[in-house]
């Protein structure tokens, strides 16, 4: 199936491991040239994109904190100058703390917020002009399900990240007039063989899906290629799960 993807240029920010590096491998096979963002991985980054570039596609790496708006000024620059303009942008980037509330200092929940909130802004109000221009786009946030649910260990950044959700619904009224897609992928665990859980309360993870296993990578990116794909040119504001029926929400 032509996902309508060859030649867009898509931007992967934290693509360099994981869940992110897995998506522009996926999408870099379906013809899409890839702009792998990366923070602290620039080995990793540089690795993903030769291996993007033998897909025979285009790829650049892009380093920067989304957090902070001049660094996502700055990876525009580069882009325009070394890549081209951006059709699809899936931000992958996310960071937090794993603990309760009471067990933080008042300064320790800025940065969650900054990453998984303020860096969803910085991306859009970088990057959506350039779509508007071009009268297409498609923007993809991802998070988890503890953004909908409240999880008492993620607590700053589901809430960061349910503000995010809230962002993109509202960005997708605004926008759509612009033929510019605004989304949210919501996954449950994605083992990646790097979870420090044992037997037991691996067990009792799994036992809470009622697929009866945890995600892999492979499972996240066929819905964020769906999203970007032509195929969905009429899905917007949504929040799609990816999660083995962990929750159901509707
Ligand atoms: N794995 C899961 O089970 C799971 C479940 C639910 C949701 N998620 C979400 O899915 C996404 C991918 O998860 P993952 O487990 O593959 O990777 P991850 O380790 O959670 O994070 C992905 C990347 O985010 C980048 N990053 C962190 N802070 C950043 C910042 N301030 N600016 C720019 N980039 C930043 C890092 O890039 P560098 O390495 O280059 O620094 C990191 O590699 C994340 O947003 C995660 O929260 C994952």
């Amino acid at each position: 199936m032509d996902l309508g993807i060859k030649g867009k240029n898509i931007l992967i920010t934290g693509a360099a491991k994981g869940i992110g590096r897995g998506i522009a491998l996926a999408a870099a096979r379906n013809g899409a040239n890839i702009a792998v963002h990366y923070l602290g991985s620039e080995e990793a980054a540089f690795q993903t994109a030769e291996e993007i570039k033998v897909l025979g596609v285009e790829a650049i790496t892009v380093k920067g904190d989304i957090a902070s708006f001049k660094d996502v000024q700055k990876m525009k620059e580069i882009l325009d100058q070394d890549f081209g303009s951006i059709d699809g942008i899936v931000n992958n980037a996310g960071w937090a703390q794993m603990k309760p509330f009471f067990k933080y200092e008042p300064e320790e929940w800025r940065r969650e917020v900054d990453v998984c909130f303020n860096g969803v802004l910085n991306l859009a109000y970088t990057f959506v002009p350039d779509m508007k221009k071009n009268n297409q786009g498609k923007l993809i946030n991802i998070v988890g399900d503890s953004a909908r649910t409240g999880d008492r260990n993620l607590i700053v950044s589901a809430a960061a990240r349910s503000g995010a959700i809230s962002f993109i619904k509202s960005l997708a009224k605004e926008v759509g007039r612009n033929n510019i897609q605004c989304n949210t992928v919501s996954l449950g665990l994605i083992d990646q063989g790097t979870f420090d859980f044992d037997e037991e309360t691996m067990k009792k993870l799994v036992k809470q899906y009622p697929l009866q296993r945890l995600g892999s990578v492979d499972d996240v990116t066929g819905m964020v290629l769906f999203l970007l794909a032509n195929a969905s040119d009429w899905i917007t504001g949504q929040v799609v799960s990816v999660n083995g029926g962990h929750s159901m929400l509707g």
